[in-house]
């Protein structure tokens, strides 16, 4: 599985490259709009931290708008990916940067149903937020597992993009259910490193040591 940072703060995406394990970054206009400065300048700066993916999303509600602003976004790095709300307008966009060659992220997926209809359009990858589910009292991984199995059964080549991860639990639950990949904030990552018996592991290691 894939690990991407949920992040669009600089210091937060390097101190997650420090660790090896990032190969993309997504964004979203919230996490963009805590950023002080030029957003423009933001997202170049990411893409040239990261090798991989880093999506932008439009903020558009129009085909016709999306397709100018992305139009504009891939202007910044040749590793944006765009990213497009799963809406009738944003379908249409998303097969019409399909058609052009380019990379599309479909957001705020809440449903098998929508996934389909957006890996028909073309998404290079599903986003389906896993946490907002959860929030409202459904379950998020089965979402991700449904998908799963769909596009596994029509061979779709769409990656399935496990977002809104909140803790340790959903992200190992979708490395468990074979999810492409899974965009995590910095706090989960770090979270991730951390097991009681290593800190009481390495203690001991350490007294011991010192008593020689
Ligand atoms: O990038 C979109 C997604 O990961 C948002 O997460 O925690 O705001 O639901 P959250």
């Amino acid at each position: 599985m894939k690990i991407f940072l949920d992040s669009a703060n600089i210091e937060q995406i390097r101190q997650a490259k420090a660790l090896g394990a990032i190969e993309g970054v997504t964004t979203n206009p919230s996490l963009l709009s805590k950023e002080s400065g030029d957003w423009k300048k933001i997202v170049r700066q990411i893409c040239r931290e990261i090798d991989g993916p880093v999506s932008v999303e439009v903020i558009a509600t129009e085909c016709a708008a999306m397709l100018a602003e992305a139009r504009d976004l891939v202007k910044i790095a040749p590793n944006v990916v765009i990213k497009v709300p799963v809406t009738l307008e944003g379908l249409k966009a998303i097969k019409e940067l399909h058609q052009r060659g380019i990379e599309t992220n479909a957001t705020l997926v809440f449903s098998p149903n929508q996934a389909l209809l957006a890996a028909k359009a073309g998404a290079s990858f599903v986003s389906p937020f896993v946490g907002r589910l959860d929030d409202i009292g459904q379950d998020g991984m089965q979402v991700i597992q449904d998908i799963m199995t769909i596009f596994r059964n029509y061979d779709l080549p769409t990656q399935v993009l496990a977002a809104s991860i909140r803790h340790t639990s959903h992200f190992f639950q979708a490395a468990l259910l074979g999810a492409d990949a899974a965009t995590i904030p910095l706090a989960v990552l770090l979270e991730l490193i951390k097991h009681p018996l290593t800190d009481i592991g390495l203690a001991k290691f350490l007294a011991d040591w010192a008593k020689r």
